[in-house]
């Protein structure tokens, strides 16, 4: 179990508190006094390089802020993770996602049972299956080859392996993959539109196999199938990754078409595990490998180096100091790479459903913020959208930019374009314009003294926009694997310092809740009186319109 501190009861909070209000943390000024501030402040590795210079710190706040990770006892809590400690207590289970790419000798136990080798089975059948469809050994039920899979999941059975496809296409098999999550209907309408039941394998990936979303969905998934083929035709065109076997082998899924995994593996979590099968097909097995060799990288550095230099704990401290000392309400994830361009929007589900918690490891309601929104688009289209409002509006918005030295694609000088655009921001967001140098610009572009009084407000950037860089030499399986693990242990450290539980996610059970309650009262068409007005007038205009 993991310990249960109260964070702003320890000391080093405490001290954080004043160092915070005795301080005005300015980048300028801290790079000015400071010119070894980037080689203080940075971390340079194999393959990457970890700027966290551009931060509002200095050598103290650093100091204390690791402090707190001591004070709240985080090493521990890592090794009670990885080893298999049931660290998610409110749902009696083992957090081990970091097992699925353990390539050490070691046993991993649970209950027990070392989980190594029905690891190693998994991966196996993985390898094989994939391989048989890659090759187009495995047929058809017709005898062509498949030739699109689309993979049926919501959530952390989809977010994943839909962001490590679009992350990794440069490494594409011939294989086109697919993704249906939405309940809407017009989400597999589309998918399945252009689509040759001969020629497509649906994976029903769901953990529980219960997800509403998922079991209607892969349940049109067969009907629009049998249209074509018949029912003994099933086994050849789909297979489930689940942890509920019979669930999977009743909705008809023969069970050497089953990949398992186990309850501890969170959903969030699992692209590791059985539901990267859609990975597989999509970048072949040796890239899968790779990715989960990059993450096991992650992991080692994660465990091993001082905390003062490890890069998910460092990023996990930085996030706390701005949520509860700056009080910023989010966080930006800023890839300028086009192959990232779902990597937010997975990290939302990773950190919101992880962090987005209340109620602390005692039971008791936090006096603390915990957190954050997470959000954000690949430069440099969130420059035309959105960066507006970091550079002059009135939040603080702290963010991570993440490129690559080099591209995938050699395409004239955009690559040099695209990271003058990554350093620029960077830049521009820490030291802003002052109004001297505003002013200075405004004469020299010959406005008069009336006008620059007039647009000189206008033309200041604050500046002092905190941010960290992340600069991999290049976009590889291994990186990619590398980077989702340091933002995994990122969500972990924060999780332990907020003293919450990070690996259940209770917050999602009353809506799902209320719609079943309410799908039976849209079957008919008399008014319905028993929700609160607002909610009853919506369901009677629906009714009313349908
Ligand atoms: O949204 C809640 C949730 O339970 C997620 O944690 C999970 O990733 C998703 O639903 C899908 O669940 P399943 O894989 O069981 O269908």
């Amino acid at each position: 179990m993991l310990s249960k501190i109260n964070p702003i009861q320890t000391n080093s909070w405490k001290a954080l508190d004043e160092h915070f209000g005795g301080n005005d943390f300015d980048l300028r000024s801290l790079f000015q006094y400071n010119p070894n501030r980037f080689e203080e402040f940075s971390l340079q590795k194999e393959d990457y390089l970890f700027d966290y210079s551009k931060n509002l710190i200095d050598s103290r706040t650093k100091d204390l802020l690791l402090q707190l990770a001591e004070d709240c006892q985080l090493k521990d809590a890592i090794s009670k993770m990885f080893s298999g400690d049931k660290i998610n207590e409110t749902e009696g289970r083992a957090v081990l996602h970091t097992a699925l790419r353990d390539f050490s000798d070691r046993e991993i136990l649970v209950d027990g049972e070392n989980i190594k080798p029905q690891i190693k089975r998994v991966l196996d059948h993985m390898k094989a299956f994939s391989e048989k469809i890659i090759s187009g050994t495995h047929k058809g039920f017709s005898g062509k080859d498949i030739t699109d899979v689309v993979n049926i999941g919501i959530g952390g059975s989809d977010l994943g392996p839909v962001m490590v496809c679009s992350a990794l296409k440069h490494f594409k098999t011939r294989l086109d993959v697919h993704f249906v999550s939405n309940v809407d209907g017009n989400h597999i309408a589309e998918v399945v539109k252009n689509l040759n039941p001969e020629t497509t394998l649906f994976i029903i990936a769901s953990k529980t196999f219960t997800t509403q979303e998922t079991m209607t969905n892969a349940n049109s998934a067969k009907d629009w199938f049998l249209k074509a083929g018949k029912q003994e035709d099933v086994a050849k065109h789909f297979v489930a990754l689940s942890t509920n076997i019979e669930a999977v082998k009743s909705f008809g899924i023969a069970e050497e078409n089953i990949f398992e995994f186990w309850d501890w593996v969170g959903g969030r979590y699992s692209l590791w595990s059985a539901i990267g099968l859609s990975i597989v097909l999509a970048v072949g097995y040796e890239n899968f490998e790779q990715l989960l060799k990059g993450a096991f990288d992650t992991d080692q550095h994660f465990q091993t180096a001082d905390f003062s230099e490890n890069v998910p704990v460092l990023m996990g401290l930085l996030g706390i100091w701005y949520r509860n000392f700056y009080a910023a309400t989010t966080y930006a994830i800023l890839p300028y790479s086009q192959y990232l361009d779902r990597f937010a929007a997975y990290l939302q589900q990773g950190d919101m459903e992880s962090n987005g918690k209340c109620v602390d490891r005692n039971g008791e309601f936090v006096e603390y913020e915990t957190g954050p929104i997470i959000w954000g688009e690949p430069g440099t289209n969130g420059q035309h959208a959105f960066y507006q409002l970091i550079h002059q509006g009135t939040e603080l918005i702290p963010a991570d930019f993440i490129a690559y030295v080099k591209s995938c694609n050699e395409v004239s000088d955009h690559q040099e374009k695209l990271l003058a655009n990554f350093f620029a921001q960077t830049e521009a967001l820490a030291f802003g314009k002052t109004e001297e140098e505003a002013e200075e610009e405004l004469r020299s572009s010959g406005k008069s003294d009336e006008e620059i009084e007039r647009l000189l407000n206008y033309k200041v950037f604050h500046g002092n926009t905190p941010t960290n860089s992340i600069l991999f030499k290049e976009l590889t399986p291994f990186s990619l694997g590398q980077l989702i693990a340091m933002y995994e242990h990122k969500i972990f450290v924060q999780g332990v310092i907020w003293n919450i539980f990070s690996f259940d996610q209770f917050g999602v059970e009353l809506g799902k809740v209320l719609a079943n309650k309410i799908l039976p009262e849209l079957e008919n068409n008399s008014p319905v009186t028993s929700h609160d007005s607002s909610t009853n007038g919506l369901i009677n205009y629906y009714k009313g319109n349908k």
